[in-house]
């Protein structure tokens, strides 16, 4: 695929922000894609640096910080620690994971920022900005919110709108609203730093658009194209706040790099601390050209790791480019978008409580239903499938299968064969093509074809043993059956190398179960090299299940924990309207309400709610001009009972005086209803008290 194999490789997978635990998103669109490919160049023998750490300068945090009362420091230390567990606990091989809080990081993001600044890469520019006059802050990012300039949506934040994905400046937004104090803001002059995008123009169009027009995912290079088609611009890479790394000039007092000028570098650092712990250099992973860089990130992220960060390593001089982004689109659980706000998630923590020691479970469904083409859903009854089906039935049973057998028959030692017939070969030839077809399909970053390229092969395992029938065969020809054992050995001994990357707690088990632990040898490269992958005469260790099955009620009450969600978030979202003032019973005897009956029905024409009614209140029957036009059909309401303040002070409303009010509410799904007297033996006019 590439011209000359590379000498090394840097991985690195996107800093989480640390203003809440990952769910099985982070993991199915990043993490676990980018460990397989680690551990699968690492067992191919390759020189790998696989980076990650913790986002701390994301604006949100110090948001969040003061929603929770403590203080950023506290939040990010608090889930730093979570995240960082929950990767150590699916298996997750980084080589560090660092923090951007780290000296290390702070001093590396700096004098990138310096070198920029003294080579003159920067704008340096004062502008009007939006300010926050009561909170005394100026107000971008996720502190603004406003009217999307694109596409009208009204709660579009200062830097992108979630509606139509517009990235944005808070300047843009139309009627701006300051998240901290609800204000509308004021302007006031400030002076920035900017990074022109627009004269990488020529570098992007050729190293993204002809370079890599090929090997780049179709989402990752379209998304790019667009942003180089659209024209790009100069783009802030300070703001004026207290949280982040100081901008490090005399006259910048109160000012921080953007977040997302100093969170790619965290990269950098990552692989600066990891090197100086071991003792390496890191300088050859970022900076000699036969190092292939590959960033994983979710789609979110492209914009910044395909133009922005490539142009600041450009401007730098000193950095190589990524070789590929491969980045995933977005993961849904049951059909919904994932939201850590709404708590619509299936927490890595929680997933371990509820399935103790079953990463592999979720690494596989997560790889086998990767959204790497499209957005994609996770659904329990899915996971249940795959596992019961797929780990169970063929990986498991097979392993099972020839493992009992081989104590059953021989004690557990791996048979010596007599003659190998040509079923027996076939199949033997058939398991050595295995490292290459995995290996082609994870060099091109499908994730999703090599774990189902690996249940082939145990899939193979399976048929093979179901066709040889050694069970009714050790009766009439045990010779035979020797062969047979043999053969499916050499299957599950490939299996247990090759799974190694996509179910690496399971990979250990097999090892383990046929005593590989001690052969060092036995690799990813080496498999097609040796004669007899389980040697004859080896004692295996009993029979352990790999996997087990789940049962319905397990999924059941994953289900209803996420109903119960949605029930919680919806109450939420019905915003129960405060208490008003209190009044007399004076006050309430004022009002005057009667049953009554809805003669007549009619749209007032030219308007989008208004109906014109006669109403049958038992003492008269009377016009009353109603806003339900939206809601309800004329022919519908005639005859229904409804309920009336008949003593409201009649007011005209389009040329229409209306001698009263029909009392209603809101449904939950924002409809309205009347209402009426569920009694259809109450006469008109019966006072309501
Ligand atoms: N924290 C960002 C996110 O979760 C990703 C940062 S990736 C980096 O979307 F390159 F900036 F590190
Ligand atoms: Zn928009």
């Amino acid at each position: 695929m590439s011209k000359t194999s590379p000498a090394r490789y840097t991985i690195t997978a996107a800093l989480p922000y640390t203003n809440g635990p990952i769910h099985i998103g982070h993991l199915a669109g990043v993490y676990v894609p980018a460990d397989i490919y680690a551990r699968y160049l690492r067992g191919t023998g390759q020189d790998v640096a696989f980076v990650c750490g913790s986002d701390e300068h994301g604006v949100a945090i110090p948001m969040k910080a003061k929603k929770e009362g403590v203080s950023p420091q506290e939040l990010i230390d608090k889930y730093h620690h979570i995240i960082k567990k929950s990767f150590q606990e699916f298996g997750i091989t980084f080589d560090n994971y660092s923090r951007t809080s780290a000296k290390i990081h702070h001093e590396t993001a700096s004098g990138f920022f310096k070198k920029l600044y003294e080579q003159g890469d920067f704008i340096e520019e004062t502008t009007a900005q939006l300010f926050d006059a009561e909170a005394n802050q100026f107000l971008a990012d996720r502190f603004v919110v406003g009217t999307c300039p694109k596409c009208g949506y009204e709660e579009a934040y200062g830097d992108q709108c979630e509606n139509c994905g517009s990235s944005l400046n808070a300047t843009d937004l139309i009627n701006p609203k300051s998240v901290l104090t609800g204000a509308v803001p004021s302007m006031k002059e400030t002076k920035h730093w900017f990074l022109p995008l627009n004269r990488y123009e020529d570098f992007l169009r050729s190293w993204i658009l002809e370079g890599h027009k090929k090997d780049w995912k179709p989402n990752v290079y379209g998304q790019c194209k667009s942003w180089i088609e659209d024209g790009l611009k100069p783009r802030a890479v300070t703001r004026d706040l207290d949280w982040g790394i100081p901008v490090p000039l005399k006259d910048a007092e109160g000012k921080v790099l953007y977040v997302w000028f100093d969170a790619p570098i965290g990269y950098i650092s990552s692989t600066k601390e990891w090197a100086e712990r071991e003792g390496l250099d890191w300088q050859s992973y970022w900076k000699s050209s036969d190092t292939k860089l590959v960033h994983f990130i979710g789609k979110d992220n492209i914009v910044f790791h395909c133009i922005i960060f490539p142009s600041m390593l450009k401007a730098h001089g000193d950095y190589i480019l990524p070789d590929n982004v491969p980045a995933n689109e977005f993961l849904n659980l049951e059909g919904q978008k994932l939201s850590t706000s709404k708590n619509w998630a299936v927490w890595l923590h929680e997933y371990l409580e509820e399935f103790p020691d079953m990463q592999d479970v979720l690494r596989y469904t997560l790889t086998a239903n990767a959204p790497e083409t499209k957005d994609n859903d996770f659904t329990w009854k899915d996971y249940q499938a795959r596992n019961n089906n797929e780990l169970v039935a063929i990986f498991g049973n097979f392993i099972n299968r020839v493992v009992v057998l081989t104590h059953k028959y021989f004690e557990g030692r791996v048979p010596q064969y007599g003659s190998l017939n040509e079923h027996d070969l076939a199949t033997l030839s058939e398991i050595k093509k295995y490292p290459d077809i995995l290996a082609d399909s994870l060099e091109r970053y499908r994730f999703r074809e090599a774990s189902q390229e690996l249940m082939n092969l145990a899939r193979l395992g399976n048929k093979y043993l179901a066709d040889e029938e050694p069970w009714k065969v050790i009766k009439e020809d045990p010779e035979r059956v020797k062969s047979i054992i043999y053969v499916g050995l050499q299957v599950a001994v490939a299996l247990s190398v090759l799974s190694e990357p996509f179910l690496p707690f399971t990979s250990e088990k097999l090892k383990d179960m046929l005593a590989l632990k001690a052969d060092d040898k036995l690799s990813w490269t080496t498999l097609n090299a040796r004669k007899s992958l389980a040697k004859p005469g080896q004692q295996l260790n009993k029979a352990t299940l790999l996997f087990r099955k789940i049962e319905d009620k397990e999924i059941q009450k994953q289900l209803d924990k996420l109903a119960a969600t949605k029930k919680a978030n919806e109450l939420e979202k019905s915003d129960i309207m405060a208490q008003k003032e209190t009044i007399s019973f004076e006050d309430f005897t004022k009002m005057d309400m009667r049953v009554g009956t809805v003669l007549e029905a009619s749209k007032m024409p030219k308007t989008k709610k208004l109906m014109v009614l006669k109403v049958d209140t038992g003492l008269d029957t009377r016009t009353i001009v109603s806003g339900i036009a939206e809601d309800f059909e004329a022919d519908d309401i005639i005859g229904k009972k409804v309920t009336v303040l008949v003593n409201l002070a009649p007011r005209p409303l389009r040329g229409v005086e209306s001698q009263g009010m029909i009392l209603m509410t809101e449904n939950a799904e924002g409809k309205l209803v009347f209402l009426n007297p569920d009694e259809t033996n109450v006469t008109n006019g019966s006072v309501i008290s």
